[in-house]
């Protein structure tokens, strides 16, 4: 199909006037004191571009398949990470690492954002319609809490793989993330929000995403109600003990490693492509950008647990933060591990 073929509005139907009515009725705070964020069915958004319009196209107009896998995340706890594994995982029969599209392309051209990507891009072109001649299974990813995805991701027999990380390394590397946006917005010669903004507003739930822990606690009540629906996997295990882990996505996706590929070393080859190292030096991640603005290599940063240590973080904020995820995740069994193991 021709992608730059116009809109099917048998197929699109979300028009303008509704998308600002409804804006206007959206509640609103300042992240950072910098940028708008409006709050949309419960978590905050930054609607300063088409973005509530993607949302309600997302929501109206996607149609899961049985086969599909979608990875869920709040920004910053190791998406582009999950996306290389379960792309390698997934794909290890059609290409084996050696011959990896991953060479040379983004982990996030490979697994699309559905509302960022594939919903929004639609204003531009209809990419939409490509979802329907897609082979299966279709991996796709989304930021969305587990409330706002649309009715058929939930009744359908796709599944879902979420991926969350300690709430200060994920702040931190926000922040770092945020800098180029922030200067666009700002201007170079304006101060740059702190890490005490950062903390504060994180705090408040006040997050792009946020906020965080309900977040979280969404999709780890579906992974306990539905394991079979939804896996649960954090960035600290996934560090400690990766061929555990490589495992568990495996079988969830209905392929599980046989005992011949672990013993001819398909699971470490695949950990090792996968590592932060290997992935920055790819061509496809050096250069270029995601969403128009984020720079691909930006996605790479330290990948480390505990970054925060090296930040101006200090033992009240420590403090605060430990005392918060006891109040959020009481009662849940949910847990997080703020140091290396
Ligand atoms: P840091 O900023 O702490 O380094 P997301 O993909 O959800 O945007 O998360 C980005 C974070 O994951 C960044 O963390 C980034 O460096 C880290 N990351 C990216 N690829 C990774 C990999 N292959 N292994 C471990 N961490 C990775």
């Amino acid at each position: 199909m021709n992608p730059n073929e116009p809109h099917n509005d048998q197929e699109i139907i979300v028009h303008d006037e509704e998308v600002e009515q409804l804006k206007q009725g959206l509640p609103k705070t300042m992240f950072l004191n910098k940028i708008e964020l409006e709050k949309y069915q419960g978590f905050w958004y930054s609607f300063n571009t088409n973005m509530l319009k993607s949302i309600l196209m997302f929501q109206r107009h996607f149609q899961a398949r049985d086969t599909d896998l979608i990875i869920a995340s709040f920004p910053k706890t190791g998406t582009t990470w999950l996306k290389s594994i379960l792309y390698s995982v997934v794909n290890r029969f059609k290409h084996p690492i050696k011959q990896s599209p991953l060479f040379s392309n983004h982990p996030h051209e490979l697994v699309c954002c559905l509302e960022y990507d594939i919903y929004r891009d639609a204003f531009e072109y209809p990419r939409p319609h490509h979802l329907n001649e897609l082979p299966s299974p279709r991996l796709f990813h989304t930021h969305f809490p587990y409330m706002t995805l649309p009715e058929s991701i939930k009744v359908s027999g796709c599944r879902i793989l979420y991926i969350t990380r300690n709430p200060l390394d994920t702040l931190v590397s926000m922040m770092y993330f945020a800098m180029k946006p922030i200067k666009e917005l700002v201007g170079e010669d304006v101060e740059l929000p702190s890490i005490e903004d950062y903390f504060e507003d994180f705090c408040e739930g006040k997050f792009i995403n946020g906020p965080f822990f309900e977040h979280v606690i969404e999709y780890w009540k579906q992974s306990l109600e539905q394991p079979k629906k939804v896996l649960f996997l954090k960035y600290e295990d996934l560090k400690k003990d990766p061929i555990l882990h490589l495992k568990r996505v495996g079988e969830f996706v209905g392929m599980p490693f046989t005992e011949s590929e672990e013993r001819e070393g398909v699971i470490k080859e695949i950990i090792e492509f996968c590592s932060i190292n290997n992935l920055k030096e790819l061509e496809g991640n050096k250069s270029g950008v995601i969403n128009k603005i984020y720079d691909k290599k930006s996605y790479f940063r330290k990948g480390e647990v505990g970054d925060w240590t090296n930040h101006n973080i200090t033992p009240a904020m420590v403090e605060k933060m430990k005392k918060l995820m006891q109040e959020k995740l009481e009662g849940t069994g949910l847990s997080f591990q703020l140091l290396p193991h």
